[in-house]
């Protein structure tokens, strides 16, 4: 009997760790629903799938670039909420892009996300292409 009691206890303990560790945090629900494709530090699989390291911060400097995150297939049709995904995106451009990421930049909110993301795009790498001319452009 009191080992039966010891095991449970022993049982509960694990289980309230575990739902601690499973704790829904942006990062929790980056490799939930993007990690797949991205991978864990999201070096992802060029050239078919892009590296989410480093680029973005550039990315969203230029007009359509905020637009453009929430856009793409992959992010766009998570099965998440908009807030959520704002989320997701903000912990993708400060975990793996914090060097080239804007100084003023203002984290997307849920309401702008959600915008973006109710306008797929049908071609993403060529929309991209678009935004890296607009990029060096600025550069010039
Ligand atoms: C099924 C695989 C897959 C999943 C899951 C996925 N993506 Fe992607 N992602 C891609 C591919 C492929 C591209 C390249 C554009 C395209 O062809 O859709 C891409 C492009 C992107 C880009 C643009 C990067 C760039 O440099 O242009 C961002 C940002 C992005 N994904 C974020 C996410 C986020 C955030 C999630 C999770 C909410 C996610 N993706 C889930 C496959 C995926």
């Amino acid at each position: 009997m009191i080992r039966t009691l010891l095991l449970l206890v022993v049982v509960a303990s694990n289980l309230g760790a575990n739902a601690a560790l499973a704790a829904y945090t942006p990062g929790v629900a980056y490799l939930l629903h993007c990690g797949g494709c991205h991978l864990i530090d999201g070096r992802s699989n060029p050239p078919e799938v892009p590296d989410l390291r480093g680029e973005l911060g550039r990315i969203v400097a230029v007009p359509g670039g905020r637009d453009y995150l929430a856009r793409v297939p992959g992010a766009s049709q998570a099965p998440v909420s908009d807030q959520e995904l704002a989320e997701i995106l903000n912990w993708v451009l400060h975990r793996f892009n914090e060097k080239t990421l804007p100084v003023d930049f203002t984290p997307l909110t849920g309401e702008e996300v959600g915008k973006s993301r109710r306008n797929v795009l049908k071609d993403p790498l060529k929309h991209r292409a678009t935004l890296w001319e607009r990029y060096e452009a600025a550069q010039e």
